[in-house]
């Protein structure tokens, strides 16, 4: 089977009502980056962080995957398909994805304030107490934070990420701004001769040298199109 590799971005999530980041309406508009979705902003106000993600985790189960990730999921019939997000929702999963990689974490886990990376460490928080307070405690006894890289530390996930993407034979770019490195970067890893195609209502700037092939719609609008391309590509 012919590998797929799909990365995306909050655009893939946005028809199931989660709000992307850079749109007008983002919310990147009613926050600021730098005060929840950093380091310091989390030594300034722990509080305030912690909130944030508890709120952003008690819209999860409130919302379902939208047509699009139910086509990605699809797409599994007839490809060898990783879905590489940037989204730290389940919405993939829950759609029925099997190899989902999330670069900047994951929403329903927690982990410790002093090793955020340590498998030891990290915890799934169940749904009937989603929400992490002050002096919940990590196995470590620190801290317990959210399971979300933060702009500024490492991206554990990018090596894997890449190595996957550098064998992509068709890679495809769902719903995001590709503003945000090192995730946008991943385009350079994908051989010459590989397809891209991009789904996105808006233009998205394109700083790589390969070729791409727009489809300018919705997630699941451009998913029913890109299901139809990709009919001749099946082996
Ligand atoms: P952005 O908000 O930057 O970009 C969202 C993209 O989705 C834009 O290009 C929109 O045009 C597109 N879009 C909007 N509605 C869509 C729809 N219905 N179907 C398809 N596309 C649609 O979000 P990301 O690129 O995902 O990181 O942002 C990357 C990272 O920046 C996020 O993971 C987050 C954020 O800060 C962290 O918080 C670490």
């Amino acid at each position: 089977m012919k590998k797929v590799v799909i990365l995306t971005g909050a655009g893939m999530s946005a028809e199931s009502g989660i709000s992307t980041f850079r749109d007008s309406g983002g919310l990147w508009e009613e926050y600021r980056v730098e005060d929840v979705a950093t380091i310091e902003g989390y030594q300034r106000n722990p509080e305030l962080v912690l909130n944030f993600y508890n709120e952003r985790r008690r819209q999860l189960p409130l919302v379902r995957p939208c047509h699009g990730h139910e086509l990605v999921a699809e797409l599994e019939k007839d490809f060898d398909v990783t879905v590489i997000t940037q989204n730290v929702d389940n919405l993939h999963e829950r759609a029925g994805s099997t190899k989902v990689i999330h670069l900047h974490g994951e929403l329903d886990k927690a982990t410790s304030t002093w090793s955020p990376n340590d498998p030891k460490q990290i915890v799934t928080l169940p749904p009937d107490h989603p929400d992490i307070h002050i002096g919940d405690t990590a196995a470590d006894g620190s801290q317990l934070r959210p399971f979300i890289v933060w702009f500024g530390e490492p991206v554990p996930e990018i090596e894997r990420a890449a190595m996957i993407s550098s064998k992509a034979d068709i890679f495809v770019v769902i719903g995001t701004s590709l503003n945000v490195y090192p995730a946008a970067g991943l385009i350079q890893y994908v051989p010459e001769n590989a397809p891209i195609y991009l789904i996105d209502p808006k233009d998205v700037p394109w700083t790589s040298g390969h070729r791409f092939h727009h489809i300018k719609k919705g997630a699941s609008e451009g998913m029913e199109e890109l299901t139809q391309l990709l009919q001749k590509e099946r082996l």
